[in-house]
């Protein structure tokens, strides 16, 4: 027993039942919340804070309420996706990537998963925004996959087994264009076959996913998203379930529709060589929170924060001979317990001894580069802190 107490994961039958109820009062009063605020369109219209954004994360905190206690899986994280820009979100497992992409799309697993601070601006392109995490689903249902698509890492799971691929592009098209004629519709999917490279468009449209190569299925899930040319694009590791020739051809293609269709691209990826072919701009996440977000350039050549560095050091180069890949020591903190100090500072081989006091704050230190750390305080301009949101307060 005293064993079990010492581990600092063992939660006592009164622990846990208190977090049970806990979590059944809170995320009660999150949904009624909600439910209030669909119904009031000032609730969820709002303003871009620059029009050449597609998308604001404005201080987005997304939590679990889990049966261990509460995750803070995206807490306070603050960036832009300008117009036709691909902007690469990387870190490693667990930080908080794809979360940040679910609370865009409203697709997190509630009532358990709830985004309970900041917003999240999407540009409606008529001087107006809506703030996603109050919009209605019925607003949501034409925003999902006609305004902003997704593309995800596993294309056999993505696709339906027992569907031709053909039903399965048309169905998309159909769903958000009800006014086209049956005829149409297979003429925009055949054109759209055509326009992933996929060369038998015809046998192709009859066809069932497993007859279909990896890269095929890729392809197919990207005409997909791009059936209703959307204004932006999530690519959530598209070519991790890929292999590295036909990695290159699929990120290709995704560069070259994006330009074709003048779309966005939010690309989710821990592969570092992804993001350095295709990114204008990269967002580094870890634990929850954004630590660096800059130029590809910037991020690549200048990085600052020594996470990003330890990042970079241990990608491997081509042409040049180490005896052990560099690997960042230590472990990412225990999520449902985060400390207040720095979240790297016991895995940072850069820490100070102002490295101790609070979450360091965001500092500006060119007009695109933007850092989280000690090290540049007194550097730049300092934004301001990350803002978490004190669940107990939420009831
Ligand atoms: N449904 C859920 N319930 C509880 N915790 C969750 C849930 N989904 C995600 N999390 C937690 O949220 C955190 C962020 O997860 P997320 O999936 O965003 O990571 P990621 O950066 O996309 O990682 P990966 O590179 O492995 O895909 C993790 O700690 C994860 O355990
Ligand atoms: S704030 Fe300190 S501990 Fe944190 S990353 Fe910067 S130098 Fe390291
Ligand atoms: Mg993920």
């Amino acid at each position: 027993m005293a064993g079990k107490k010492e581990n600092s994961s063992y939660i006592s039958g009164k622990e846990s039942r208190r977090i049970t109820k806990f979590n059944r009062k809170v995320t009660k009063k999150l949904e009624h919340e909600r439910a209030d605020a669909n119904k009031d369109p000032a609730l969820y219209t709002t303003k871009m804070r620059d029009e050449n954004n597609v998308v604001e994360f404005d201080n987005v905190c997304t939590y679990f309420f889990s049966d261990v206690g509460t995750v803070k899986a995206v807490d306070g994280v603050n960036f832009d996706i300008p117009r036709h820009a691909t902007v690469g979100v990387v870190g490693e497992s667990g930080c908080g990537k794809s979360v940040t992409s679910l609370s865009l799309m409203q697709l997190l697993q509630r009532p358990s998963g709830q985004t309970v601070g900041g917003e999240i601006r999407f540009n409606k392109g008529d001087g107006t925004a809506y703030n996603i995490v109050n919009t209605p689903n019925a607003i949501m249902e034409k925003i999902r996959g006609n305004r902003i698509s997704m593309i995800f890492q596993e294309p056999m799971t993505a696709l339906n087994p027992v569907f031709r691929i053909g039903q399965q592009v048309d169905e998309v098209t159909q769903l958000h264009h009800p006014e086209m004629s049956e005829e149409e519709v297979k003429n925009r999917t055949l054109e759209m076959l055509e326009l992933v490279g996929i060369a038998n468009k015809e046998g192709v449209y009859n066809m069932y996913p497993h007859e279909l190569s990896g890269g095929m299925r890729q392809r197919i899930c990207i005409a997909i998203a791009l059936a209703c040319s959307p204004t932006l694009i999530i690519a959530d590791e598209p070519t991790t379930a890929l292999d590295v020739t036909i990695q290159a051809q699929i990120l290709d293609l995704l560069q070259n529709l994006k330009d074709k269709l003048n779309s966005s691209i939010m690309l989710i990826t821990h592969d570092l060589g992804v993001v350095a072919g295709m990114a204008d701009y990269v967002v580094v996440m870890y634990a929850g929170r954004v630590v660096e977000k800059g130029t590809a350039d910037e991020i690549f050549h200048h990085p600052a924060h020594p996470y990003t560095i330890g990042l970079m050091k241990s990608k491997p180069v081509v042409g040049q001979k180490v005896d052990k890949l560099y690997n960042i020591p230590g472990s990412v903190p225990n999520p449902v317990a985060m400390p207040n100090y720095c979240y790297f500072r016991d895995r940072c081989e850069m820490r100070c001894d102002q490295c101790d006091g609070v979450y360091p704050p965001e500092i500006r230190i060119s007009d695109t580069h933007v850092v989280s750390c000690y090290r540049f305080h007194g550097k730049g301009e300092v934004l301001g802190y990350p803002k978490s949101v004190n669940v107990e307060e939420l009831i």
